[in-house]
């Protein structure tokens, strides 16, 4: 095994690795893709479904990435070909997969930077109904140039943070702002929560309602809960190559799940309420957030103010994603490829900025084409968190279950016996058999095979 721990960063204080991890799995998937796909998807009955699928599944699987990372300390495929050179290919996976969600990522991001200007410029305190935040932000995302813009600020901005170095860059800003979203989150949940008629939102959101869930319920519910833990394709692996030696991972994986499932449930608190309100119907996609935040805001004094820090956290909740995304790509070529780290960073920031450019294009002027009958931004989004992220987590299963010496996997989570892991059997039994079988047969049961 290379052993490069000398020329490596590492992560400082104890807070620091569940900040940044934390940092990573917080962002526009809590807050963004989790609203919208709940409400797709029935509301109630899939947020159990979700949170099974975060404990069982997303949990075992986080502390095994971090095992591995920590184990190696090398990037997602160089992790995977020192401990077994056949698994190479799941670092591959990973390092595609984090491109491929760059992809549409960027573009999203680069909305709420839109959003953000318009909060500050005041734009958006004027509009007043439903119909005009969707005409204004359908004719915000078709415009061809305006959102590459904000793209490219936005990609920008990460790729700044990257050149800054981890413990410049990746951990002051994780340190700073992720209890700072938290408290915007909890103050505008307890506001959308005293709309008139918001009780019916919150119906929606916590009554289950089993006679919605399908097959694809599953899948998508479990593709929800990768991409919003960041598992799934080595992120976890190369920020876990950081961490210190005596950082408990299995305390980090858990604090990790625990505020970033908080995080995604705030924001179901924050939206569903607001949507019923309003009347947007909860199944209106991607635009959901959108549209419906203009009409929380409004309804309060100084909306202006709000909306402005509303958007700067979100900015900054999608910026410590990008930046983990961005990181698993810039380490790979950095170790694999033998460039420096600066020229590493800059092949990662402009070949993603051309990939979004495109996707940015396919929701406007390019929307004639179609992959499978989806643009290229929902194309992106579809591959990388249904099907990329789960194979890659059903193989990562099956590889610390199977393949990986047990005691490498213990000497991790213990810190080489310092520190006790009561549940161990019950990680191993998730590990080897719950976690690959559920995930096979959700996967063989989409295709269509029962
Ligand atoms: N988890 C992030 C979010 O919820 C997105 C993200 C960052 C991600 N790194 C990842 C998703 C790795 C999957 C894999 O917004």
């Amino acid at each position: 095994m290379q052993n490069n721990s000398q020329s490596r960063a590492t992560l400082g204080g104890k807070l620091s690795a569940v900040l940044v991890a934390a940092g990573s799995s917080v962002g526009l998937g809590n807050i963004w893709r989790f609203p919208y796909v709940a409400g797709d998807n029935g509301g109630g009955a899939f947020l159990i479904i979700y949170i099974l699928c975060v404990i069982l599944l997303g949990l075992p699987l986080m502390l095994s990435e971090f095992s591995i990372g920590r184990a190696t300390r090398l990037n997602a495929v160089g992790a995977f070909r020192s401990l077994n050179r056949r698994w190479s290919f799941l670092g591959y996976n990973g390092i595609l997969a984090a491109f491929l969600i760059l992809g549409f990522y960027f573009v999203v991001a680069g909305w709420t930077a839109e959003y953000l200007v318009h909060s500050i410029t005041g734009d958006l305190a004027q509009l007043s109904s439903p119909e005009e935040y969707k005409s204004v932000f359908d004719n915000f995302i078709t415009n061809p140039w305006r959102p590459i813009l904000y793209t490219a600020l936005f990609v920008l901005a990460t790729h700044i943070i990257i050149a800054l170095g981890v413990q410049k860059g990746i951990e002051r800003s994780a340190k700073l702002l992720m209890p700072l979203l938290f408290l915007i989150l909890i103050i505008l949940s307890i506001h959308s929560l005293l709309m008139s008629g918001g009780t019916e939102g919150l119906k929606f959101f916590f009554t289950p309602d089993f006679s919605k869930v399908t097959p694809s319920t599953v899948l998508v519910a479990l593709g929800q809960a990768f991409f919003s833990l960041s598992i799934g394709l080595g992120t976890m692996v190369t920020y876990a190559s950081y961490f210190k030696p005596d950082t408990n991972l299995y305390n980090t994986a858990l604090n990790v799940t625990i505020l970033d499932t908080s995080v995604a449930i705030l924001a179901g608190v924050m939206i569903f309420p607001a949507v019923f309100s309003v009347g947007i119907e909860p199944s209106s996609g991607p635009s959901l957030v959108f549209i419906t935040l203009p009409s929380i805001f409004n309804g309060l004094p100084l909306s202006m103010v709000w909306s402005t820090i509303f958007f700067l956290l979100l900015v900054i909740a999608a910026l410590t994603s990008t930046i983990s995304l961005h990181e698993v790509i810039t380490a790979y070529l950095h170790e694999e490829w033998h460039v420096s780290r600066k020229t590493a960073a800059w092949l990662t920031t402009l070949s993603t900025m051309v990939l979004a450019s495109f996707a940015s294009l396919s929701l406007g002027v390019w929307n004639e084409m179609k992959i499978c009958g989806l643009s290229l931004f929902d194309a992106l989004d579809y591959l990388t968190a249904n099907i990329m992220l789960p194979v890659g987590g059903m193989f990562t299963c099956f590889f610390a279950g199977w393949k990986l010496d047990q005691q490498v996997l213990k000497a991790q989570i213990t810190n080489n016996g310092a520190i006790k892991f009561r549940i161990y059997k019950l990680f191993r039994v998730l590990l080897r058999y719950f976690c690959p079988i559920v995930l096979l047969l959700v996967f063989l049961d989409n295709l269509g095979l029962f």
